[in-house]
């Protein structure tokens, strides 16, 4: 089986509106040929989802949420349902960023419920997994991450509704990358585990690599033969890096 790659942007709390321009760039840069070779997505923050949904209209782009509440709808000021997203347009939603688990305390459980929410809502759920420096000096980078698989992914999870992104917290935004060798174990370490858990409907799931991915390094990683895409933070704002990285998988 051929899993299609996912270049997927996370633009965090960055874009005003006039930052389409930016988005519509991307649109027009990324040839036909990539647009129907891989799945490509920009996770814009909540209050530009609507109308990226509406310039992608039409095309092959695919727009995302980058969190989600739990439940459908309710009392909760502030916060955001998988069905809004949907409702806006989007078709995945990430899911338990390391930002989110450290500056929101996001346990496995809360990022299980979310994941369960949006796969409710018809979204595929991207659930972010991922050490911190101190577990990966400590030897534990790969306990921690099955572990976090183990209790965060989805009831219901497979190969169509769900992404897992590979994030080592110390990559993320630093430049740092982790070597292909340490993703390559990585990756092939958490497609044992998602087959050991759901079989082959599960393990055929794309496991996308996060953390300082640039135009420079991309074509390396994504060479890996357990790595299926990749999510980009920075190098998502410009249209340029983007489709450079876009480029790497090709
Ligand atoms: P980065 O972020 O590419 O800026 O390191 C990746 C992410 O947080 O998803």
């Amino acid at each position: 089986m051929t899993r299609k790659m996912l270049i997927a942007g996370n633009w965090k709390m960055n874009g005003l509106r006039a930052d389409a321009a930016e988005f519509q760039a991307m649109i027009d840069r990324i040839s036909t040929d990539q647009f129907e070779s891989h799945d490509i997505l920009i996770c814009p923050p909540t209050t530009l989802l609507a109308k990226f949904a509406s310039i992608a209209e039409k095309t092959e782009m695919n727009v995302g949420g980058e969190d989600c509440h739990w439940e459908i709808a309710g009392a909760h000021t502030g916060d955001i349902s998988a069905q809004m997203l949907k409702d806006s347009g989007a078709s995945y939603c990430i899911i338990g960023h390391s930002e989110r688990r450290a500056n929101h305390n996001e346990t496995n459980q809360t990022v299980k419920k979310k994941a369960e929410a949006a796969l409710q809502s018809g979204l595929i759920a991207i659930v972010c997994v991922g050490e911190t420096l101190e577990q990966r000096q400590a030897g534990d980078a790969m306990k921690t991450v099955k572990s976090q698989i183990q209790q965060s992914l989805p009831k219901g999870a497979n190969f169509n509704n769900c992404v897992i992104a590979y994030e080592p917290v110390w990559a993320i935004g630093t430049g740092e990358t982790a070597t292909s060798d340490d993703i390559n174990q990585m990756h092939g370490c958490i497609r044992e585990l998602l087959q050991e858990i759901g079989g082959e409907k599960l393990s055929q799931s794309r496991i996308l690599y996060g953390g300082s991915v640039k135009p420079q390094n991309a074509k390396e990683i994504f060479s890996g033969k357990d790595v299926d895409g990749g999510l980009i933070g920075g190098a998502s704002l410009k249209a340029k890096d983007f489709c450079g990285i876009v480029a790497g998988a090709s």
